[in-house]
């Protein structure tokens, strides 16, 4: 194996291969079978004698199921079982990294939780049968309002109190103390949660749809009693996760547990409705947010105090706050944090928990500031950006946030906005420009990942990190290409199973960096037996077109592989680095907006995201996440809010046709540029994360466009027509 621990900035190893296949623009190797239907997706497998669950959810809000009545759906045609398990009654878990599903008793704590599996021998049949039980419960009063819960904390990790924000808010010449609101949003997977359960013996099968599998191999098997060592879990393709599959989830569980009963493998897949009210929600958050500049526009205060809410016992808490730590500076500063204990489904991790709310408020206020002091926005922030952390004092590593800002402008041509709003109009469409920062703290994760080289001039990676459509396998398959010498093709990535070595999964923007890692390290492994068999350095080393030179030693690399194979693991675990540089990507936002005069319906006409974030492993599937990430915001700007019944806290808009995801016709051309930027603290492959940053502060540019545009200040999201008017 080769180790490394990152506790220092690495060299630029990956720049002397120069094969110029890593950050190419390559194609996913996986699209084809996506795109034709031949990618095999959790729910699509067809096992022998297999059964279908459907969940049962609760209809009360808070309380205790009293009584399950089985006998009410027995007798339907094709009923097998209903299963009502304290194995899986329980609050979700929290999806993160090693959490473990809280067990418990049959306590209901918000409206449509699973209760129960009902099985049959079709879909249609256990599902007219889950519909169709009755349930007793002893029903609680609920706290369905986060504004006016009972039960409300402040987790210390979340408090700040740093100089006098209130003296230099009264001392500044320029100064904003505005409150923002986000609404409770959704992940909206396109692939609902399914997964299928076979058991062989002790050995649990899981066919799922999940983002970090070894994680919930061990959530898994915790929660049904049994040692990880006997789950193995299949997540070859995952048809989008965004936060929502981090953690097992209950059909997962479900589907176990009613499969070892049965004898039989058992398919639950998770209804449309089931993945809104069943898994993850995003936080609705209220932020203060108080800035205070000096006659300059240099930021003497900043200040951000927000209410979230969360499950009673949940330790999960939206990081609202999250890049407003490192990216202004401001010598008086203050962070609070209130979470209300809510009856309402368990608030998680959504795409960029922290930044994806957070920005939305910190970036328009930067907006209303800008305009109090008579600065231009980008300006502005580019005199906050801080010399050192304004907190703990460390430096940073790579941060191109200036140049992105300075590049942006001048693409999108922002010296033609007028900084007095309402001043371009055609016919009765209102036309303004919003720009915002977008950044997104970068984290490390250990990861492993074998590499193996064939004679034949092929080889393998194999990791059981996943593609959440994010690209890991084209990523992953450049990369070992590059190392080693080979074109792309000749590279096969092995993902998404619990038997390969364990990978950091698919979270937190860590991905890529992280496997990308490991895969590198291995490479570097086997680089060196290379070496070692012609009889030259590793650092002497050039592989191309499948022959390996040293020095003036040449050979052909099936001439070095002889005695078969060679394989190598990689392992990379996260070290004191990543505590001594503030690490981040960053990026900036510009978006024009044409404003309904009539109506205050909003139109994005065009967007532009400039973004850097270290090395670029490939152009075309990063500029796809950043473009995803814009579409997101243009969502959390205009359209998407989850509603909860103010009587007992049920989701009303629980699937796509009320829960307004944009769609083709709300998404403008979307311009995406990256700076070339390599990052020694980040990673060996100096690369970082990129799938998150793209939604931070995207949605804020829109929103300042609309207040370019027609005057409005929305400051309650999403800025519909109603609150534009
Ligand atoms: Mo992400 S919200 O860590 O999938």
């Amino acid at each position: 194996t080769t180790y490394l621990k990152m506790d220092a900035p690495q060299p630029r190893h990956l720049d002397e291969t120069a094969q110029g296949v890593l950050g190419a623009p390559q194609d996913r190797p996986e699209g084809p079978l996506k795109v034709s239907g031949r990618a095999v997706y959790a729910a699509e497998h067809e096992l022998d004698n297999m059964a279908d669950g459907f969940l049962v959810r609760a209809t009360i809000s808070k309380g205790r199921v009293v009584r399950i009545d089985e006998a009410s759906v027995k007798a339907m045609p094709g009923v097998l079982a209903v299963i009502s398990d304290e194995r899986f009654l329980r609050n979700p878990a929290q999806g993160g990294a090693g959490a473990a599903p809280v067990q418990g008793a049959a306590e209901v704590a918000y409206f449509g939780q699973p209760i129960a599996v009902v099985v049959a021998e079709t879909f249609e049949q256990a599902r007219h049968a889950a519909r169709s039980l009755k349930v007793e419960y002893a029903v609680e009063e609920a706290d369905v309002d986060p504004e006016t819960a009972s039960k409300v904390d402040t987790p210390d990790r979340r408090q700040l109190d740093q100089g006098d924000i209130a003296a230099a808010m009264g001392d500044a010449p320029h100064a904003v103390d505005v409150t923002y609101t986000t609404p409770v949003q959704s992940s909206a997977p396109m692939e609902p949660h399914a997964s299928i359960a076979e058991w062989d013996g002790d050995r649990l099968i899981l066919r799922g749809s999940y983002q970090m599998l070894k994680f919930n191999r061990a959530e898994l098997a915790d929660s049904l009693g049994i040692s990880a060592q006997n789950v193995r879990i299949l997540s070859p393709y995952v048809g989008g996760g965004f936060g929502s599959k981090l953690g097992i989830a209950p059909e997962a569980v479900a589907a176990s547990i009613a499969a070892q009963e049965l004898g039989r493998p058992v398919r639950v897949v998770m209804a449309r409705q089931q993945v809104f009210e069943g898994t993850m929600r995003r936080s609705e958050t209220r932020q203060r947010i108080r800035l205070a500049a000096d006659t300059e526009g240099r930021l003497t205060a900043l200040g951000q105090e927000d209410r979230v809410s969360n499950l009673v016992g949940e330790s999960f808490s939206e990081p609202t706050a999250q890049a407003t730590h490192f990216l202004y500076g401001g010598e008086n500063r203050r962070f609070k944090q209130e979470v209300a204990r809510v009856n309402r489904t368990c608030a998680g991790s959504v795409r960029a928990p922290g930044e994806a709310v957070g920005m939305l408020a910190l970036e328009c206020a930067m907006d209303e500031l800008a305009e109090a002091a008579g600065l231009d926005p980008i300006e502005l922030r580019k005199r906050n950006i801080p010399d050192l952390h304004p907190e703990s004092g460390i430096q940073y590593s790579a941060r191109s946030l200036a140049a992105c800002l300075d590049e942006g402008a001048r693409r999108f041509g922002w010296s033609e906005r007028s900084p007095e709003p309402g001043q371009r109009r055609e016919g009765e469409w209102l036309i303004g420009l919003g720009m915002a920062t977008a950044a997104r703290a970068n984290v490390l994760s250990e990861a492993q990942a074998r590499v193996t080289l064939h004679p034949d001039g092929t080889a393998l990676v194999e990791t059981d990190m996943t593609d959440i459509g994010t690209g890991t396998y084209a990523v992953l398959r450049q990369l070992v290409a590059e190392m080693l010498g080979l074109p792309s093709e000749k590279v096969e990535a092995r993902l998404g199973d619990t038997d390969l070595p364990p990978g950091p999964g698919s979270g937190g923007s860590w991905g890529a960096s992280s496997s990308g890692s490991a895969a590198f390290l291995a490479c570097r492994g086997i680089r060196q037996m290379l070496a070692t068999k012609l009889g030259c350095t590793a650092d002497e080393l050039r592989l191309q077109d499948g022959t390996a030179t040293g020095g003036n030693l040449r050979a052909p690399l099936a001439d070095l592989l002889t005695d078969g194979p060679m394989v190598e693991e990689g392992h990379l675990v996260p070290g004191t680095t990543a505590k001594e540089f503030s690490q981040a990507s960053y990026g900036a936002h510009f978006a024009e907006v044409a404003v309904n005069a009539t109506t205050g319906e909003t139109r994005v006409r065009r967007m532009l995201g400039v973004f850097a974030a270290g090395r670029i492993l490939n152009e075309k599937t990063a500029r796809s996440q950043c473009q995803g990430g814009m579409v997101w915001g243009i969502g959390a700007a205009l359209t998407e809010e989850i509603a909860h019944d103010p009587r007992d806290g049920h989701i009303v808009n629980r699937d796509l046709a009320e829960y307004h995801v944009p769609v083709n016709l709300d998404v403008p051309q979307i311009e995406v540029a990256f700076l070339d930027e390599r990052d020694d603290a980040a990673c060996p492959i100096q690369s970082k994360g990129i799938g998150e940053l793209g939604i931070s502060g995207a949605g804020a540019a829109v929103v300042n466009a609309i207040y370019n545009a027609c005057g409005v200040r929305v400051r309650e999201y999403p800025a519909t027509l109603d609150k534009v008017l």
